[in-house]
């Protein structure tokens, strides 16, 4: 069971009623370096499962001035299209200029959310195909937490392949509460099916703590490990479609590994069998 603490330790910044103010619904702590935020949704604001969009709060009042900016950053959008509300998954670095703050937000805080989405990792971005794989280090589960929870998803492929590979097992919990929900969500579990025919699978592993599965997924793939756990072929560029969520250097590697395989990366104006997005700025 998920501990959910409540965040007193520190005073809550209050943004000025901005227009691109929303107000914080939810707050969950799942490790002291990861915690997921719900928040309004603007009325207005449309967007692809798999987008970003910049959050932030404002940031501290210039000294010569007394004039305050925002202070924002790019976000993975963590909930689906279709949900009322607004969800994100986030990291805590402790010196970080925005969430070394942002991981104090409570319930009723607001937060500045800019209501322009953007990014690769949508749906038109890749040709039709069979199966589809979404590789995740760390944060960058954010967008398949999204995409995860598109009935599109599971109308365009057949089967469903998430990985996600964290350095420590408590990295994991957010993504496999995740799964568990979507397993138990009436609409999205008639989608996936059950048993033998359930068209999502679930590959976690971790590279620092023992876990069921060690290992970077770039390993396991390449000696072919991961093929037999899931006992799937090894990926093709008739059937199988990727999008890649992780830190520079995992997204470099599979990239390379996936142009191996022979898939070319797409983009919005020019759909292919793969898309790459950072999940950080390294
Ligand atoms: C397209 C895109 C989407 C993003 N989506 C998310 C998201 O959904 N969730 C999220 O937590 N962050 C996400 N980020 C990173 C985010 O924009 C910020 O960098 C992060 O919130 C830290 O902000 P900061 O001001 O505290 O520190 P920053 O000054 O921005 O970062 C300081 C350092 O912390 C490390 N770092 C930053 N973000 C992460 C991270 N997510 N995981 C591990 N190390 C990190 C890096 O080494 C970075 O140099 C995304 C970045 C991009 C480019
Ligand atoms: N996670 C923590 O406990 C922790 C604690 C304090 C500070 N930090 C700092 O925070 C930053 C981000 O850490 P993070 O753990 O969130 O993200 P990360 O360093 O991007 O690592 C996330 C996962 O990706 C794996 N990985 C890294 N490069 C890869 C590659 N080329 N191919 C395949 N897998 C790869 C890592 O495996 P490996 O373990 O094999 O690298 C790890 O399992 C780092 O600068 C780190 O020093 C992290």
């Amino acid at each position: 069971m998920t501990e959910i603490r409540p965040v007193t330790e520190a005073k809550a910044v209050k943004v000025p009623h901005l227009p691109d103010a929303q107000t914080v619904t939810e707050v969950k702590h799942w490790t002291d370096r990861l915690f997921s935020f719900r928040c309004t949704r603007p009325a207005s604001l449309r967007f692809r499962s798999g987008e970003f969009v910049m959050i932030g709060l404002m940031g501290d009042p210039d000294p010569n001035t007394g004039k305050q900016k925002p202070l924002l950053r790019a976000y993975s959008i963590a909930s689906p299209s279709w949900d009322e509300e607004l969800e994100f998954y986030s990291i805590k670095v402790q010196d970080g200029p925005l969430t070394s703050r942002l991981q104090h937000i409570q319930v009723g805080d607001e937060i500045i959310l800019r209501p322009k989405p953007v990014g690769t990792l949508v749906h038109d971005a890749l040709l039709p195909g069979k199966r589809i794989w979404f590789f995740a280090t760390g944060t960058g589960f954010a967008p398949f937490a999204s995409l995860l929870r598109d009935p599109q998803t599971y109308a365009d492929y057949d089967e469903v392949i998430i990985t996600h590979t964290c350095r420590e097992v408590g990295e994991l919990t957010y993504g496999k509460e995740l799964i568990d929900s979507i397993r138990q969500d009436e609409l999205l579990a008639e989608l996936i099916g059950e048993g033998f025919h359930e068209k999502l699978r679930y590959y976690p592993t971790t590279t620092r703590e023992q876990s069921p599965k060690m290992g970077r997924i770039t390993d396991l793939m390449r000696d072919g490990t991961a093929f037999r756990d899931l006992g799937v072929e090894p990926i093709h560029r008739e059937t199988d479609r990727a999008m890649v969520c992780g830190n520079l250097a995992f997204n470099l590697e599979i990239k390379q590994m996936l142009e191996d395989y022979g898939l070319r990366e797409g983009a919005n104006s020019q759909p292919a069998e793969y898309v790459v997005e950072k999940a950080f700025l390294d």
